[in-house]
């Protein structure tokens, strides 16, 4: 069955469009009343990551409430490191924290290449996901990159610095790579998985791009996103590396359809470095604390900046939980009317 709104499929495939399509990331948070009954419901993070009911009622929460043109499977990237055999914890308003984390070769060699099936939970949101979205808009697939998997299992929690994480790959390199591609081959399984379960667009997340110096960022992150993608055929595929300026040019030469940007990257300088691809992004979602006026004001300028075409409208990263949604809901809608007017020029 034909999507009734693809308008971020044709984009992400180059298409022309009558206007820019949008979404958010992190769209499914605790930004919405809605998400946050949901949540209480399941009493746990971990828990409404794996009932797919409550799941897909979430993803699809944003469709509805926010009207953005596609939704985004509610889980989170570290469901991987748990399907390889590390367990992961949620702790309440702190974040994600590993038991155990991996620093020797030993501990390496108690973790296994991740099958599809192992995620069946996630893979059974999805499916039923697309059945209740019932091809109003596309949904959206996603995994971590393995650099940024990896700097959770090494450093066992966030990190301002990731410096744990960071000294493995000075002095363990052998490892380091080994770690990489036991994560790079995992989700390359997950990810296609995804798209058997019916997602129709993917989007790769390496948040912590931004804290490795370049050449370091090639050798051990680049490398295994490019593999990734070059596995990853059937479906359209977004790069968002959060803080890798620096890589943009390199980028262009994955076998990618869309780059996201995140707020520091300036936009004309990105449309020179990466000709060839669709971009997403990039307001700082702290423009979204400004009035009203201001949100139309800051997400014009962005429209203006990226031009009608090759642009799915997004944040720089993910919404903070105490914007208001009001102003995310100014944010879609300027977007929608705006970009139709400047598509018409
Ligand atoms: O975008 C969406 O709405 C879909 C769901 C989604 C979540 N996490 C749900 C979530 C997605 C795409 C993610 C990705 C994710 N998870 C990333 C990459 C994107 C990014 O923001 O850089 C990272 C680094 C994680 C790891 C993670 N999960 C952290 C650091 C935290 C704690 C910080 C925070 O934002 O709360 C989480 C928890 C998490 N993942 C929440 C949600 C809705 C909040 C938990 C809750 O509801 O109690």
């Amino acid at each position: 069955m034909a999507l009734k709104n693809d308008l971020l499929l044709k984009v992400a495939k180059g298409k022309i469009n009558e206007r820019t399509p949008v979404w958010l990331m992190r769209q499914a948070g605790r930004i919405l009343p809605e998400y946050r009954r949901v949540r209480a419901l399941a009493n746990d993070f971990k828990t409404l990551v794996k009932t797919p009911e409550l799941a897909a009622e979430v993803t699809i929460q944003p469709v509805d409430i926010l009207n953005v043109d596609a939704a985004i499977i509610f889980s989170d990237i570290l469901v991987i490191p748990e399907a390889m055999g590390l367990n992961y914890e949620m702790e309440e308003n702190k974040g994600p924290f590993f038991p155990k984390s991996i620093t020797t070769q030993k501990d390496l060699s108690s973790l296994h290449v991740a099958s599809a099936g192992e995620l069946q939970y996630v893979l059974d949101a999805i499916a039923l996901t697309k059945k209740e979205l019932n091809n109003r808009v596309p949904l959206i697939g996603f995994a971590g990159a393995p650099w940024t998997i990896f700097s959770y299992m090494v450093e066992g929690k966030g990190s301002k610095t990731f410096s744990r994480a960071k000294k493995m790959l000075y002095t363990e390199p052998v490892l380091s790579h080994q770690l990489l591609q036991l994560i790079t081959e995992s989700t390359i399984n997950y990810l296609k998985g995804q798209i058997k379960a019916g997602v129709d667009i993917v989007q790769i997340f390496d948040s912590w791009a931004g804290i490795l110096a370049p050449d370091q960022y090639s050798e051990f992150s680049l490398n295994y996103i490019s593999k990734i993608c070059d596995a990853i055929k059937d479906v359209p595929k977004i790069v968002f590396a959060k803080g890798a300026f620096f890589a943009r040019a390199e980028m262009t030469k994955l076998n990618c359809e869309v780059i996201g940007l995140d707020w520091n990257m300036g936009i004309a300088e990105s449309r020179q470095m990466l000709p060839s691809k669709v971009l997403q992004g990039n307001l700082d979602p702290c423009a979204l604390y400004g009035s009203l006026r201001d949100v139309k004001r800051e997400t014009i300028k962005m429209l203006d900046a990226f031009g009608p075409h090759q642009h799915i409208a997004n944040l720089g990263h993910g919404l903070y939980p105490d914007i208001a949604v009001d102003n995310v809901k100014c944010f879609v809608d300027t977007v929608k009317e705006y970009s139709a007017t400047l598509n018409k020029k």
